[in-house]
Order: C-alpha cells, then sequence, then structure tokens
C-alpha cells in the first residue's frame, strides 16, 4: 500500500505557482489578484478563508478579502460581485460557501463572470467539463486529478466509482474521470447498493459526508481510494473511508488528513493563475 502525501504534491504544486505568478509579474507589471469574499461567521469557513489569503501570500499573488456580516443583503452582495468582476486587479473572484441561508447562493454565484469563475462552479465551465473543452475546474476534483497524476495512476479503461453527486465534487469529479477514459459509476442516495458497486471498482472516490462510510468489504483488493470527507467527530478530522479497515487492501490510498484537503488551495492558487493569464491573453 502507498500512502498518497497530499501535502507532499500541494508543497510541489504551489512552487510551480509561485514561479509562474512571478512570470506574471514580471511580464506584465502587476501581480495576480484573487477575490476571497466571506459573509457571516462559520468557523470552519473562516479558516478556510485564513489560509486560502495565507496561501496567496506565500505564492505571490494578491488577495483581497471582504468579510461581510452575517446579515449582509442579497443586493450588497450582488453589488460587491459586480464591482469586483469590473476590477482588473482582481483576475479570480471566491465566495465562500456556504452563504447564511436567507441569501440566494445561485444567483450570487452566477454574478461572477465565467473568466473570474476560479472555483469552476458556474455553468460554463461545468458545461466546459462536460464538452472535455478547457475552462476552469473546482479545485477539489481538480486536485484528485493532480494527485492521482502525479503518482502515475492510470485511468483509461478502470471502473471509477464516485460516491457523492455534489456540484462542488461528485459532479465534476465523475466528469473528470470519464475524460480520462474510466468506466464511471456515480452512487448517490438513492443508489441500490452502494457496497456491490465499490466493490467492482479499480478506484472509488468518496464524497459522501458519512464518515467512515466506505468500510473494508465494499475495497476491492489493489484498489485505489481516494478520500475526499472532512467530517469532526468530538473534534477530530475522519475521512468518508474507515481508512485503518481499508488501508491494507488498497494498492494507493489518501489519509484524512494530508491528503486531498491540501490539494484544494494549491488548486486554487493554480486556478488564478490560469485566469489571470487568459484575461491578458492578446
Ligand atoms: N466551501 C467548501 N468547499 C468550497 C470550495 O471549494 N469553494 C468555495 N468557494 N467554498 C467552498
Amino acid at each position: 500500500m502507498t500512502l498518497i502525501d497530499g501535502k507532499m504534491i500541494s508543497a510541489q504544486v504551489r512552487a510551480e505557482v509561485k514561479e509562474e505568478a512571478a512570470i506574471f509579474e514580471a511580464t506584465f507589471g502587476k501581480k495576480i489578484g484573487l477575490a476571497v469574499v466571506l459573509a457571516g461567521e462559520d468557523p470552519a469557513s473562516q479558516v478556510y478563508v485564513r489560509n486560502k489569503i495565507r496561501a496567496c501570500e506565500e505564492v505571490g499573488i494578491r488577495s483581497f478579502a471582504h468579510y461581510l456580516p452575517a446579515d449582509v443583503t442579497q443586493r450588497q452582495l450582488l453589488e460587491l460581485v459586480d464591482a469586483l468582476a469590473a476590477d482588473d486587479a482582481v483576475h479570480g473572484i471566491l465566495i465562500q460557501l456556504p452563504l447564511p441561508k436567507h441569501l440566494d447562493a445561485d444567483e450570487i454565484l452566477r454574478r461572477i463572470p465565467a473568466q473570474k469563475d476560479v472555483d469552476g462552479f458556474s455553468a460554463e465551465n461545468i458545461g466546459r467539463l462536460a464538452l472535455n473543452e478547457a475552462g476552469t475546474v473546482a479545485c477539489t476534483p481538480y486536485g484528485v486529478m493532480e494527485l492521482l497524476k502525479r503518482y502515475h495512476i492510470a485511468l483509461s479503461g478502470k471502473r471509477a466509482v464516485v460516491v457523492g453527486r455534489s456540484n462542488i465534487v461528485g459532479r465534476p469529479m465523475a466528469l473528470l474521470l470519464l475524460n480520462a477514459d474510466a468506466t464511471v459509476t456515480v452512487c448517490h442516495s438513492r443508489t441500490r447498493n452502494v457496497a456491490e458497486e465499490c466493490a467492482r471498482a479499480d478506484v472509488i472516490v468518496a464524497a459522501v459526508g458519512k464518515p467512515k462510510f466506505i468500510s473494508a468489504d465494499m475495497v476491492k483488493e489493489g484498489a485505489v481510494v481516494v478520500d475526499v470527507g472532512i467530517n469532526r467527530i468530538d473534534g477530530k478530522l475522519v475521512g468518508d473511508v474507515d481508512f485503518e479497515a481499508v488501508k491494507e487492501k488498497t494498492s494507493y490510498i489518501t489519509p484524512v488528513p494530508g491528503g486531498v484537503g491540501p490539494m484544494t488551495i494549491a488548486m486554487l492558487l493554480k486556478n488564478t493563475v490560469a485566469c489571470a493569464r487568459r484575461a491578458n491573453e492578446p
């Protein structure tokens, strides 16, 4: 069994991004800029946003943090997005999710121009992914693909099972695996026999949000298991995979923490550089 080291790969990606950001700055005489918007006081979101801003600083990307009160109105948020969309110093706009419940998140996300959609959540970017065209890919599934690539894990012709169909992870993950020529099955809350589907898989990507959901009997000998889950139990971080029970059956497995988690921010930075470059193409 090989443990996939997301911290190490994330550091490699961030080092590459740092070089690319420096080249951009030398070429265009200005820094790459990322706007990060946080509404409300969700403690996990506050940590994520702080980490994103620190990561920007470390690679030489200028960050524009906007902290809004929990009672911010839909109109105020839309006006902020419009202002950021019009700002040439801002190459990427990230609205940290989840937004406070009284807001219409879909309408706010739709307001971000696809060229500045560093999260890859827009209909245009999801559509491009579905068509296997170049665009911005959602950071977490993109990070999973980067891990598989850097560990030389072949996907062509392999049976891949994605557990979970969220817009942020499951759906784009399934499309990426399909684009990599895997035979893809997506399992979700209505799937009749998730265990049976998983037990056939060469590659399992778990993104269900249920602690230790993937048990040893669901994993084929030699399978690759990628755990996207971040569940907190008694203050401890637990993935969607029962890691201790599953690990010895696998050929490759990601730990939690230290697997997919560190990749998300690295891919966000990579996406920001790509958006900045595209915005400055002749
Ligand atoms: N909340 C949880 N994951 C994400 C993400 O990838 N992007 C944003 N904007 N919010 C999130």
